[in-house]
């Protein structure tokens, strides 16, 4: 897909990634529109890339993860990406975890990604793409992070069965399943303390396979843990 001129929604667009991913579509000569929770850091990306359209929500409620996404397209005049970049971290061992935390975790991790995705394909021209970011724990569950894995591999196994869905209208999905990376999420957990973990990647970095990964119709990008590379096709 040619990026220049690609209208492009990002929910989660006040997080690190989201945020990243939002100014390098922009730098690549998308019309983007912001969604997410804060307004306020909304409004502050929206200036700094010269007026971005916003749309807020809040991913417990997945009647206004669709609005905004419908909102998004309104402004833009329809779809042709549409990045899922929100997600929050929890830890701890499993039989002391709380049932209101599992629920956040599948509402915020793996809900509301759907719902989104699903609002933003219906928005969406034929050719497309879908990016969502998962999580490298979908490909190795994690002790100690298993409500929190769980999430993520659900959302990633939707994905996958959504991805031939989608084939026929040449929608790509692109499941994106990044390593431990320096953004803060850790220590943004709604449950725990997160054990020490090294980065495999920076922000730029991830930012940028993302980014090509939509150009050239990449459906899914994981981390290899043994060969500690990326993978995926
Ligand atoms: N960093 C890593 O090591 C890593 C590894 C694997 C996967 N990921 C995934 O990458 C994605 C981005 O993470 P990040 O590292 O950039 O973390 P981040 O900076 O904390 O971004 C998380 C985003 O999720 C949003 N969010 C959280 N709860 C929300 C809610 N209830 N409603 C609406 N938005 C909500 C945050 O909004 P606010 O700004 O309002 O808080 C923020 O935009 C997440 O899906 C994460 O799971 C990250």
């Amino acid at each position: 897909m040619d990026i220049s001129g690609a209208r492009a929604v990002v929910a989660g667009a006040t997080g690190v990634l989201g945020g990243g991913i939002a100014r390098a579509l922009h730098s690549g000569g998308a019309r983007v529109a912001l969604a997410g929770r804060d307004e306020r850091k909304l409004a502050a990306l929206a200036d700094e890339l010269g007026g971005a359209p916003i749309s807020v929500f809040d991913a417990l409620d997945l009647k206004r993860c669709a609005a905004a996404v419908d909102e998004a397209a309104d402004a833009l005049g329809g779809l042709d990406v549409v990045v899922v970049a929100i997600g929050v971290a929890a830890f701890g061992p499993a039989d002391a975890a709380d049932d209101a935390v599992t629920e956040h975790l599948l509402a915020v991790n793996t809900k509301a990604p759907m719902a989104l995705a699903r609002a933003g394909v219906a928005r969406m021209t034929d050719g497309g793409a879908v990016a969502v970011l998962s999580a490298i724990l979908a490909d190795y569950p994690t002790a100690g992070m298993a409500a929190y894995s769980a999430s993520k591999a659900g959302l990633s196994a939707w994905l996958t069965a959504v991805r031939p869905e989608l084939r026929r209208r040449g929608v790509t999905v692109f499941d994106v399943r990044p390593p431990h990376i320096e953004t803060g999420l850790a220590g943004r957990a709604i449950a725990g303390q997160a054990p020490p973990m090294k980065a495999a990647a920076t922000v730029e970095q991830l930012v940028s396979l993302v980014v090509d990964g939509i150009r050239t119709g990449r459906r899914e990008l994981r981390y290899d843990l043994q060969k500690g590379e990326f993978a995926g096709r």
